[in-house]
């Protein structure tokens, strides 16, 4: 930070001051008077897009990282992938590309720009970097990872190939590099059930997480080999809390998540990815709607749905929400946290995402 320090007040941009006692202070650098207005200015009409989840108190202390983050992306030839857990300032004021894993690795093969920001967890930037490897890719705190991710090993994968030698495996994106390198192919869980019906094979194994798995092998003839792996964020949901939330918001529409546990999925309306849930919503309109996913889904849903209820009975996920405006912009202003990948497993790694971008 620089020496020269100025104290913002709420610049005339963001509307009517609140009276003096609620004066929010914030303290920022560099104390350019009149650039940093101009650059909070330029952040201003982005309130419009969130004002529906973020109370208007609350803007003044996302504005000057926003303005910073945009100014930052043009000078470092930056983009930013959000995933949907991603808060709504980030993900409806900063972020260039929104979406689920599948889109997010998709999408990664498109940028036009040398430096991608991944705000998500890490197993989302390792995609993106293996399947950039010219570019840089950063993640504003390397530790944001994922308790599917952790779950398993290499030496686990090689274990299960022993003991199934004629079952193909199926990896969530939600796993390291070096686990994507042992599988014949990655699935998300917006095409796992293409993906196995795409190999051509009996049975498959599908890892790490187990009930993902069983979700799938209902819709499928393929038998499913499955890893006893769990999110951490998803597995607290219960069948007896969606009766319960029928209870208390009668006609509420149950949308969920294929990482819960089968027995959600037995109660609820409709399962799918958080692309799905998002797609459902805009489709059917629902007047009262509850996703059974991760907290800041519901809000940027929310935001472009304003006239749909959402109850919101959500759980965090503690790795999404390391991931927070001052980092991404401290990540862009030192370029740190760059993604690297093992070039030992980057080939293989690799060449599994392909093999499930190419399912259509
Ligand atoms: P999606 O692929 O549905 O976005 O899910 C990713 C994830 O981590 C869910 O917990
Ligand atoms: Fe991993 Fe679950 Fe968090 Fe998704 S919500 S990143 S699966 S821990």
């Amino acid at each position: 930070m620089s020496a020269s320090l100025e104290i913002e007040s709420r610049p005339a941009a963001f509307g009517a001051a609140p009276p003096t006692g609620d004066m929010p202070l914030r303290v920022i650098a560099p104390g350019r008077g009149s650039d940093a207005a101009e650059a909070l200015a330029r952040a201003e009409p982005l309130y419009a897009r969130v004002k529906h989840v973020i109370p208007p108190i609350e803007w003044p202390v996302f504005a000057p990282d926003v303005a910073a983050i945009l100014r930052l992306k043009r000078e470092r030839d930056a983009v930013i992938l959000a995933h949907n857990y991603q808060t709504p300032e980030i993900f409806h004021c900063v972020a260039d590309i929104t979406g689920d894993s599948l889109a997010l690795a998709r999408e990664a093969m498109t940028v036009d720009a040398k430096v991608i920001v991944l705000a998500g967890v890490h197993f989302m930037a390792e995609t993106a970097k293996l399947l950039n490897p010219e570019k840089t890719v950063l993640i504003p705190d390397l530790r944001a990872g994922c308790s599917l991710a952790e779950s398993i090993t290499p030496e686990d994968v090689r274990l299960m190939r022993a003991r199934y030698p004629d079952a193909p495996v199926v990896a969530y994106v939600n796993t390291s590099v070096a686990v994507k390198a042992e599988s014949d192919i990655c699935c998300t869980s917006a095409n796992a059930k293409r993906v196995i019906e795409s190999l051509g094979a009996r049975r498959v194994i599908m890892l790490p997480d187990e009930y993902l798995a069983q979700n799938v092998a209902k819709q499928t003839k393929v038998e499913v080999i499955a890893w006893a792996g769990h999110c951490e964020v998803h597995q607290r949901f219960s069948g007896a809390e969606v009766r319960s939330l029928r209870e208390s918001h009668p006609g509420v529409i149950v949308l969920a998540h294929p990482e819960c546990p089968p027995e959600v999925l037995a109660e609820a309306d409709f399962a799918g990815s958080t692309a799905d849930m998002a797609a459902y919503v805009g489709r059917e309109h629902p007047r009262r709607v509850v996703l059974m996913t991760e907290c800041s889904m519901a809000d940027n849903v929310a935001v472009a749905h304003p006239s749909v209820e959402f109850v919101r009975p959500c759980n965090l996920c503690p790795h999404m929400k390391r991931i927070t405006l001052p980092n991404i912009r401290a990540a862009l202003e030192g370029m740190c946290h760059e993604v690297t990948i093992d070039p030992a497993l980057a080939d293989r790694a690799r060449r599994a995402v392909e093999r499930m971008l190419a399912v259509r």
